[in-house]
């Protein structure tokens, strides 16, 4: 029994990985307090949040771990990987670069991650449809070459935020 007599059947640590100002923290903050905010800092070092749900009838702990993208402000790798069983692996449709570099951290997820975490591609920023610069159907053929499943989000407008985060806790169930 957890505090205040709520009963937790598991605990699902999930990490939020890809580039600088792709939404990471954002899309952590609309599944976590159905927060958002446009002058969203740059993350220095680790945080995470953690939100109940149930899922198939039992009571699961999602506890989302969320680090820089930035190189010079990143936690250690290989604590931040240590016992997650889901990622969610974000760029920015606005921003090609961040797509580009989506086989960079797919080989870091695979080379400190345990071999069967659960990943998710996840493409934020529909809200900004008329910058597009990464095409949907690009990032499904990836997704399905690299066998991850894919979905488009965007935190500011609450768009599958929701649904990425129910699908990976699902499959990892
Ligand atoms: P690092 O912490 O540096 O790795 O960046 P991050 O991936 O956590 O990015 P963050 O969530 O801080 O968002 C970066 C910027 O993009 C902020 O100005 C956010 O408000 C904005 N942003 C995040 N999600 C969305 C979205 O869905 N739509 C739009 N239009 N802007 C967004
Ligand atoms: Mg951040």
């Amino acid at each position: 029994m957890a505090a205040g007599g709520e009963k937790i059947d598991y605990v699902f640590k999930v990490v939020l990985i890809g580039d600088s100002a792709v939404g990471k923290s954002q899309i952590l903050a609309r599944f976590a307090h159905n927060e958002f905010s446009l002058d969203s800092k740059a993350t220095i070092g680790v945080e995470f949040q953690t939100r109940t749900l149930v899922i198939q009838h039992k009571s699961v702990k999602a506890q989302i771990w969320d680090t820089a993208g930035q190189e010079r402000y990143r936690a250690v790798t290989s604590a931040y990987y240590r016992g997650a069983v889901g990622a969610l692996l974000v760029y920015d449709i606005t921003k090609s670069q961040s797509f580009d570099h989506i086989p960079r951290w797919l080989e870091e997820l695979r080379s400190h991650a345990d071999k069967n975490i659960v990943i998710m591609l996840v493409g934020n920023k529909t809200d900004l449809e008329d910058q597009r610069a990464v095409t949907t159907e690009d990032a499904s053929e990836l997704a399905q070459k690299e066998n991850l499943s894919f979905l488009e989000t965007s935190a500011l407008e609450a768009t599958n935020v929701e649904t990425a985060f129910q699908t990976v806790l699902t499959e990892i169930f």
